[in-house]
């Protein structure tokens, strides 16, 4: 953390430039509110940041979609500046001028360029502060430059003589390689003593942040670049292409990350692995898994192809066998399930609990050890622990209008194919009848049977066949 100054303030704030509409994605959502690895890319962004400095010392830059990026965000506790006409990326900073000119330096990262690790901002500011530049650029060499400004430095040295966009590079100019990421360390002093002196005369006839290097050249301060080693961490996302190359790359990342701290993941390529999602070692994903949102997953879990499991919190040693979808749900340890079975919001699955093929659960508590092993809704139901649910057993939880509760106490039995009409009482140890239709409260250790009673005719088919027989023979 860089030393608090007199006034409270460290010596860095960070501004994050999130007020571009993002013409080149040809979307009608923001762009820094496009998701890579389950979250907008400015969280990424934000995200970095706060390993930096505290949330009360970043400011993010808001314009198009304000008020849809700020709530996006919100959560993170960053401050917000508005700009509310949108004049190129030195614009974005002449607004946050109030805020940030109390800092003596700040660092510029933009809302689209999500990779960006938190230690090579750190290396940047280090850098930065080690030069006593009045501007540094985080540069990069990527296979393929095009689109990016272009950083011309003077000779081989660390200075910078300026930035240009690729629009106004000359000839000489496009075969340079080393790009402007986009992400900047400025002393605040020199930067807003020349911020007024950048003009529109360019292609977008915007403001660019990009001509402060020239400027603050112009004036004799000093202004350097450091090149990133990873040039995959600043690459930008201006189109969809490049937005989902991001996220492979992300969520790559989240693999190798998850991998490196024991989990098994057979095919990484094929999994789809949110940011935020924690798993404990000796846990095994098979290919094709895909875990979501806010989900953590104990150790020694084993995950099979096709199963789908987001915000839920998973115990160690669970098997998922394949083609689970598992949403909002917890479930304990050594609790087995599928293959396809669908566990909906609010269910909570006990210790070594089955949940098998074709069973749909939701707002459901199923207690220690208890059975549902085939083709089940069991919704609004509270099973107590070692119940059997037998095949095709339905709760009836809706009326129409209102949900009802089902509750089966523990070690009840309920026989295949029963339909439990709720709101609806099974007692401990009871046993329902196979193919019941249960209305009633059935008391502790009872035995319900809600059927119509069997008939039986002795010799009635062979009877039938004989007639056939004999009338198709008298034609
Ligand atoms: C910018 C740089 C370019 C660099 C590239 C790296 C300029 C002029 N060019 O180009 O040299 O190689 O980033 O990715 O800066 N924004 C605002 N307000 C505005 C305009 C933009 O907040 O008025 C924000 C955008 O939301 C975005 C960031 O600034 O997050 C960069 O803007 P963008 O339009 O994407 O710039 P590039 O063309 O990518
Ligand atoms: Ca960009």
């Amino acid at each position: 953390m860089p030393n608090q100054k007199s006034n409270g303030n460290p010596d860095f704030a960070i501004v994050i430039m999130a007020a571009g509409k993002g013409t080149r994605l040809k979307s009608s959502r923001a762009k820094v509110l496009h998701e890579i690895a389950g979250q907008p890319l400015l969280a990424h962004v934000i995200k970095a940041a706060q390993q930096i400095v505290p949330a009360g010392h970043i400011f993010v830059i808001v314009g198009h979609q304000a008020e849809n990026v700020r709530a996006a965000v919100a959560p993170m506790g960053v401050e917000f500046v508005l700009q509310a006409e949108q004049r190129g990326t030195g614009h974005a900073i002449m607004c946050a001028r109030e805020q940030v000119a109390s800092y003596q330096n700040i660092l510029v990262l933009s809302g689209d360029v999500p990779l960006i690790r938190p230690e090579t901002i750190a290396r940047l500011r280090d850098f930065h502060l080690g030069k006593k530049a009045a501007m540094t650029i985080l540069t990069a060499a990527p296979t393929d430059p095009f689109g990016y400004g272009r950083v011309i430095r003077a000779g081989s040295s660390d200075r910078v003589k300026a930035i240009v966009e690729q629009k106004a590079l000359s000839k000489a100019q496009q075969k340079e390689r080393e790009i402007n990421s986009g992400i900047y360390a400025f002393a605040t002093k020199p930067l807003f003593a020349n911020i007024d002196r950048l003009s529109t005369d360019n292609a977008h006839h915007e403001l660019y942040l990009t001509d402060m290097a020239a400027l603050l050249v112009k004036s004799k301060a000093t202004v350097v670049a450091l090149k990133a080693s990873d040039a995959a961490e600043v690459l930008g996302a201006n189109t969809l292409a490049e937005l989902s190359s991001l996220d492979a790359t992300m969520r790559a990342r989240k693999c190798s990350d998850l991998m490196a701290a024991g989990v098994s993941i057979y095919r990484p390529e094929t999994c789809l692995i949110d940011n935020d999602v924690q798993i404990g070692p000796d846990t095994i994903l098979e290919p094709f898994v895909q875990i979501l949102g806010q989900t953590r997953i104990g150790s020694g879990c084993r995950i099979r192809s096709f199963t789908i499991i987001s915000d839920s919190q998973i115990a160690d040693n669970v098997l998922f066998r394949p083609g689970c979808i598992v949403d909002r749900s917890t479930i304990a340890a050594g609790a087995q399930l599928g293959p396809y079975a669908h566990l909906r919001p609010g269910s909570e699955i006990g210790e070594g609990a089955h949940v098998g093929n074709f069973v749909e659960t939701k707002k459901t508590r199923m207690g220690r050890g208890a059975k549902a092993n085939h083709l089940s809704y069991l919704g609004d139901s509270d099973i107590g622990a070692g119940v059997n649910v037998g095949a095709g057993t339905i709760t009836c939880n809706y009326d129409g209008v209102n949900k009802h509760m089902t509750v089966i106490e523990e070690g009840a039995f309920i026989g295949s194919d029963s339909t439990l009409v709720a709101p609806v009482r099974i007692g401990k140890g009871a046993y329902v009848g196979a193919g019941s239709t249960i209305t009633k409260n059935v008391p502790a250790d009872a035995l319900a049977l809600g059927r119509s009673p069997q008939i039986t005719k002795d010799g009635w088919a062979r009877d039938r066949r004989e007639r056939q027989a004999k009338a198709k023979a008298g034609k």
